[in-house]
Order: structure tokens, then C-alpha cells, then sequence
């Protein structure tokens, strides 16, 4: 079975890496790359032993699975002219476009064409991708399998109702931004209290993935953790205080709203 990427930045480069490289369970040989100057895909694909094409309809040519890998207003210039090609070989269609819905998507293909939406994180580089996925009726579940284990090679898998998927984009995408941000600002408070950031950042980042393994593996919610570790008049209730005073949770849930209400947007526009 071959795969084909149409794009080679930086979310195709950690998914081909993870699929050759990680866990080893995809052959290069297997795989067939491009993009728009050919440079990118043809360095991915030496570092991959995969195979580079000069340009996407050789791609969809050589591939039963072809992963559409381009930002997503880029979609919309490059589909029209791949029509063709995709009802010639009709092969399995993955994208990875923020907020391109599968309804946007089905407008590009033949009837019936089975196509998969998959939203990973940029942890994928280092293989800790919290990716989501949902497929249209026309994928079987072997297919849908495929498609969980070519995305298994860079973090965990989880199928995602598409009506929720914009809340996974907040949720497994756009967060990881929040999740850095909050340890950057934490490192830089240490900063100023007289800590090396480097020593700073390792601790906060150390403390963070103890807190995540704590709430995934220790079956207690973070409320009842944030009590356990509240003191009476001690000194962590006061940083939590100070963190309600200042609209932390609010704050919150704003940013959520505003990366919801952005990646809907990017859904409708055409
Ligand atoms: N980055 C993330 O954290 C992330 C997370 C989830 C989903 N995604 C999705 O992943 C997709 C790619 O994002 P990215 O961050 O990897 O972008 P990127 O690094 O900018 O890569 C885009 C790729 O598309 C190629 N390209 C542009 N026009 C093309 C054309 N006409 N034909 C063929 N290839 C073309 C570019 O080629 P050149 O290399 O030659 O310029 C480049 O390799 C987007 O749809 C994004 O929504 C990204």
C-alpha cells in the first residue's frame, strides 16, 4: 500500500518522520511526497528513504491513501486542478487542514470518495500528538483503521464526533499554545524571583507532565487535587486566589471561545 503527501512543512515532516522512524511500522519506500518548490519534500524524503515527485498529480498517481498536507487556504487553489486525478485512481483521502469540515472537503471529490479529517498537534514531532479524526460514510473500518495507525506513530488517536471537532481543535490543537504559554510565564516569574530560566523552564515543565500523569492516571479531578494541595491559610491558596482575582479561568475561556469562533469561520469560508 502506498502513501502520498501533498505538502511537506512542518505537520507532514513530524507524521512522515513518526511513521518511518518511530515506531518504524511504514516503509519510505512506500511513500511519495511533494510540494510547492519541491525542496522541502525532497529533503523529508531523503531523510526518510521515501520518494519525491515533481509534483501532486504524481502523488495521487502512486498512492492509495493520499494525506493532504497544504494550510488550508491552499486547498482551495489546488483541488480544482486534482479532480481528475483523484476520480482516476480514487484512493482514500486524509486531510490535516484546520477547519476544512468533510461536507467543504466532499465538494472536491467524485461521489463516494472515502475521506478522512485528522487534526494533529505539533507535539507530533516528538511523538506526543493528541490527534483527533473523523470520517465520512464512505470509509470502511479497515480504512479508518489505516488511518488511526498511520497517526498513532505520532501520539495518541482518538475518534472525534465532527460535530465536536472544533472543540478538539481548541482542546488538542490550539491549547498546546496555552500549555507553552503558561509555562514560559511561570519560568519567567522565576526568573525575576532569581532562578536560571533553563533551570526554571525543566521545573515547570517537569511539574506540568507530573500534574497531566496525575489527572490522567490518579482517577482524582483537579479540584479535588487543588484542595488536597491548599493548605489552610498556606501559601499555595493565595497563588490560587491571585490566579481568580486576575480572570485566570475567565481568561480561559475566552481564548477558547475566540479560537472556536476563528476555526468555525475558516470551516465556511470557501
Ligand atoms: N503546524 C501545526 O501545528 C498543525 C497542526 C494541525 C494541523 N495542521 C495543518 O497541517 C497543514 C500544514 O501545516 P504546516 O504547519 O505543516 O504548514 P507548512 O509548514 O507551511 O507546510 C505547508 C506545505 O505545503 C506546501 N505547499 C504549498 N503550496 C503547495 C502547492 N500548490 N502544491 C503542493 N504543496 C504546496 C509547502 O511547500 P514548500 O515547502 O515548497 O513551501 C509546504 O511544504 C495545514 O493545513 C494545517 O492546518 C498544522
Amino acid at each position: 500500500m502506498n502513501f502520498g503527501f501533498i505538502g511537506a512543512g512542518n505537520m507532514v515532516s513530524a507524521i512522515v518522520k513518526g511513521m518511518t522512524r518511530g515506531t518504524g511500522s511504514f516503509a519510505g519506500e512506500n511513500i511519495f511526497l511533494t510540494s510547492k518548490s519541491v525542496v522541502s519534500a525532497k529533503k523529508l524524503a531523503e531523510e526518510c528513504g521515501a520518494n519525491v515527485c515533481q509534483t501532486s498529480l504524481e502523488v495521487i498517481e502512486h498512492s492509495d491513501v493520499v494525506i493532504l498536507g497544504v494550510k488550508p487556504n491552499v486547498l482551495a487553489a489546488i483541488l480544482p486542478q486534482l479532480q481528475q486525478a483523484f476520480a482516476k485512481k480514487n484512493p482514500l483521502v486524509v486531510s490535516i487542514a484546520a477547519g476544512k469540515t468533510l461536507d467543504y472537503l466532499r465538494g472536491y471529490f467524485p461521489e463516494k470518495t472515502g475521506i478522512v479529517r485528522v487534526m494533529p498537534n505539533i507535539n507530533a514531532k516528538i511523538g506526543a500528538s493528541t490527534t483527533g479524526l473523523c470520517a465520512n460514510e464512505y470509509v470502511s473500518g479497515e480504512e479508518k483503521q489505516l488511518v488511526k495507525d498511520i497517526f498513532s506513530t505520532i501520539g495518541t488517536v482518538a475518534e472525534i464526533e465532527e460535530s465536536q471537532f472544533s472543540i478538539f481543535s481548541v482542546i488538542g490543537g490550539a491549547s498546546v499554545a496555552f500549555a507553552y504559554l503558561y509555562m514560559d510565564a511561570l519560568a519567567r516569574a522565576a526568573v525575576k524571583a532569581g532562578m536560571p530560566k533553563k533551570q526554571a523552564l525543566q521545573l515547570t515543565a517537569e511539574t506540568v507532565l507530573g500534574s497531566a500523569k496525575m489527572v490522567l492516571e490518579g482517577g482524582e479531578a483537579p479540584w479535588p487535587l487543588i484542595d488536597q494541595v491548599c493548605s489552610p491559610g498556606g501559601t499555595t491558596i493565595e497563588g490560587v486566589t491571585a490566579l481568580q482575582a486576575g480572570g485566570f479561568e475567565a481568561t480561559l475561556v475566552k481564548a477558547f471561545d475566540a479560537v472556536l469562533a476563528k476555526d468555525k469561520g475558516i470551516g465556511e469560508k470557501k
